[in-house]
């Protein structure tokens, strides 16, 4: 199953630490306040939450209990306990997640196998 999401990174831009806290986790927070650009890097997290939201069709998925990491490399992936969080009771065995942005825009894709 496949999920889908685009945001507009300027509503991360008022967001104060503790807002930020609620949705995102201490490690996503850490590796989007690397860069200069940390909004769009929030943002394309937010979407990949987003996104699993489309792919579970699951409205109940507490955005803070999915992290994402990233490989040497940078390529994003869920850690071990999102992946056992979000799959629990589905017969999903597997989450692939992938981030782009460009100007003020985010887009993920999440894809259950
Ligand atoms: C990795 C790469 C494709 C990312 O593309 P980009 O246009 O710079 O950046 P985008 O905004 O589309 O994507 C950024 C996201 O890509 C993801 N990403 C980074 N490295 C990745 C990798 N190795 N694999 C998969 N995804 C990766 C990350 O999620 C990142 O967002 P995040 O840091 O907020 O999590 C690009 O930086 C790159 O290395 N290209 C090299 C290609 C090249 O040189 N080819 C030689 C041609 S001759």
């Amino acid at each position: 199953m496949l999920g889908i999401d685009i945001e507009n990174s300027k509503r991360f831009a008022d967001w104060s630490k503790r807002e930020l806290s609620r949705i995102f986790t201490a490690g996503e927070i850490e590796y989007a306040s690397r860069f200069e650009n940390s909004i769009e890097h929030f943002c394309g997290f937010y979407c990949v939450k987003e996104a699993l939201v489309k792919a579970l069709d699951n409205k109940q998925i507490e955005y803070k209990k999915v992290e994402v990491l990233h490989t040497n490399s940078g390529k994003p992936y869920l850690s071990q306990t999102s992946v056992e969080y979000l799959l629990k009771g589905t017969n999903y065995k597997k989450v692939e997640i992938s981030i782009s942005h460009s100007g003020d825009f985010a887009i993920a894709v999440a894809l259950l196998n």
